[in-house]
């Protein structure tokens, strides 16, 4: 696991943004995971960004994104589908048929859960997922206590969860309870991952992923697990590390180390 810690929340979105360029500039037409939340919003305006001023190009890019909430429609404010059309598919050029996001209003979840799946694997699985992290150190909707081997499927969300995404509705009544979500996995699947986590209500989360144990209670903790993971963070974020020193100091001798 690669852990780099960036000064403030613009740096830590372009580095993320670099990242998803090199896999698009080696592989046209790579398969992208995406992630919601407020942290990956500067990584898509940075994406938004290389699109227009340098051409970035998605033409041949397909999506996956990791989920999306049980009863919202695709046109409703705070659905997934809207947030993403709204700060990154609307702006940039991927076909829309190459746009994937789990729905919130099938009528048969498990089939739909298992197609989306097949999907996936009809495109030769994904090349890079880009995610965000949960105060509770959930990854997409994969609440404390996921099975680290579950695939796409319903889950409830937790209470924090709940609490943490009142703040984007009316009221706390009209958060939904559950979404459809990928896996723990379906997420460790993917050849490549990008952690992005900003602010000190993250802190504690990003401690208990990089250093602490590989559990459940804390599903981000699976990317230790993975052969080609990195986490970037902001000043605030990094506050709970204890082995900070190390990353920095790794991440200084990186240009210098031998290459093959
Ligand atoms: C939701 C999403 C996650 C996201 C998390 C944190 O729970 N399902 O994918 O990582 O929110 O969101 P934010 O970046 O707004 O803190």
């Amino acid at each position: 696991m690669e852990v780099i810690i960036h000064r403030d929340y613009q740096s830590m979105s372009k580095a993320a943004a670099l990242l998803v360029a090199e896999v698009l500039n080696t592989k046209p037409n790579a398969v992208l995971g995406m992630a919601t939340g407020s942290t990956p919003l500067g990584l898509y305006q940075e994406l938004v960004r290389l699109h227009k001023e340098q051409q970035l190009d998605f033409s041949r890019v397909t999506t996956f994104n990791l989920d999306e909430y049980v009863g919202l429609p695709a046109r409703h404010p705070q659905s997934y589908h809207y947030f993403m059309h709204e700060h990154f598919f609307q702006h940039v050029n991927i076909p829309p048929q190459n746009i994937n996001i789990p729905s919130g209003t099938t009528s048969n979840y498990p089939a739909f859960c298992q197609w989306y799946e097949n999907r996936i694997a009809e495109f030769g699985g994904i090349d890079l997922q880009i995610l965000g992290i949960g105060s509770d150190g959930h990854i997409a909707f994969n609440e404390p206590t996921s099975s680290l081997s579950s695939r796409t499927r319903l889950k409830t969300l937790s209470k924090q969860t709940i609490d943490d995404n009142a703040r984007f509705f009316d009221r706390r009544e009209d958060v939904p309870v559950y979404a459809i979500t990928m896996g723990v996995g379906t997420i460790l699947d993917a050849k490549k991952l990008v952690l992005v986590a900003s602010g000190k209500g993250k802190a504690r989360a990003i401690a208990q992923t990089i250093e602490g144990p590989v559990t459940s209670m804390v599903t981000a903790s699976a990317l230790q697990l993975h052969r080609d993971a990195t986490i970037i963070t902001d000043e605030e974020a990094a506050t709970g590390l204890k082995m900070r020193d190390y990353y920095e100091f790794i991440y200084a001798a990186k240009p210098a180390a031998p290459k093959s």
